[in-house]
């Protein structure tokens, strides 16, 4: 096996456990109630109506289970999904290839969809308005446009950066949801579910203790998860308890928080380089050798839903909760 080969494998390895993982249906998905709430009166009045949903768009910070989501529309609506990414459809003619093979009724997932170039993304206004593309044929001088109709279908579209969508894409979304960070409660029963799909036992204590360290993601909650599993087994241990919890998500530099290495790098790196802030995302990546987007779509929501910083025209600040949080009192 080559390089690539063996990239590729452990990839479909995460992947597969990843979809062992999924709930297959609104009653099994758990938390993210509102959004529920409505997506279930929308898809059983569709049904009733005998339509297709409406385009649906998720957005919010990776792991909250945006694909998950979209899988269960299409189980629900009881059609197919076809999926694929924004920065996957390079030309026009591979979004009209997709397009054209769906059936009717479809779910076209596209995930990241702030990703399309424009010259794609403005194929899907009039197939997400009326369902039709319109395609160039032919050279030069003998080219001409002619209009395939395409079966009526539901996009749903999936992104990190709903600010990155441009308006009028936006706005052909009659369903438009944000996902929010999973409360304690919720991430403990995702937890408990996932304890059940690999038949191995956790104490309540340990349960509750791990969602509190999830930062409030179930991506996060099922791959500690799975670490946690680990020092048990290894350790001859037949239920996960508190303490080896405790142990294993010190053994992986996750604190109490459910902050990681890079949380406390880049706010040590705002209270010890900058004084607590205002300070630009660009300096502090810099200063901690992280991609500004990275910390902008991955870390930061987490920290700010947290209070630990807050965003001011200036930059970023770090709040008195963090120098709590480390045990350094602010110098004034
Ligand atoms: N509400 C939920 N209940 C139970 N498990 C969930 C829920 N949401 C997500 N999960 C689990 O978390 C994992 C990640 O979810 P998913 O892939 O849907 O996230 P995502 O929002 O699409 O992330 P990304 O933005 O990175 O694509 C999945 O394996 C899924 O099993
Ligand atoms: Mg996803």
């Amino acid at each position: 096996m080559d390089l690539n080969e063996r990239i590729l494998d452990t990839n479909e390895h995460i992947e597969d456990e990843e979809n062992q993982l999924r709930p297959q249906s609104f009653d099994e998905y758990i938390g993210q109630t509102d959004l529920k709430k409505n997506l279930k009166v929308f898809v059983g009045a569709a049904k009733l109506r005998n339509e297709t949903l409406d385009h649906v768009l998720l957005y919010g910070p990776p792991g909250l289970g945006k694909t998950t989501m979209s899988m269960i529309i299409a189980n629900e609506m009881g059609t197919h999904l076809k999926a694929t990414t924004g920065p996957s459809i390079e030309k026009t003619g591979d979004l009209v290839a997709i397009l054209t093979s769906l059936e009717p009724g479809d779910v076209l997932f596209i995930d990241e969809i702030h990703r399309l170039n424009k010259v794609v993304e403005e194929i899907l206004y009039p197939a997400m308005e009326d369902f039709y593309v319109d395609v160039v044929i032919g050279k030069e001088a003998s080219t001409r446009s002619i209009r395939i109709d395409l079966p009526p279908f539901t996009l749903v579209g999936a992104t990190t950066r709903a600010g990155d969508l441009s308006a009028p894409l936006r706005d052909r979304f009659g369903i438009v949801s944000k996902l929010e960070y999973y409360n304690e409660s919720e991430l403990t029963a995702i937890i408990d579910r996932t304890s059940q799909v690999y038949h191995m036992d956790m104490d309540e204590q340990a349960k509750r203790e791990l969602a509190r360290r999830s930062r409030g993601t179930p991506r996060i909650a099922n791959r500690l998860f799975r670490r946690v599993r680990d020092f048990a087994q290894y350790n001859g241990d037949d239920t996960i308890t508190k303490s080896r919890t405790i142990e294993a998500l010190q053994s992986l530099k996750v604190d109490e928080l459910g902050l990681d290495d890079v949380d406390h790098k880049y706010l040590l790196g705002i209270i010890q380089r900058f004084r607590g802030g205002p300070v630009g995302l660009e300096a502090i990546a810099a200063s901690i050798g992280e991609e500004p987007l990275t910390l902008e779509d991955v870390y930061e929501p987490y920290l700010l839903q947290k209070g630990l910083i807050k965003r001011t025209p200036r930059g970023r600040v770090v709040t008195e909760l963090a120098y709590q949080h480390f045990h350094i009192s602010k110098e004034s």
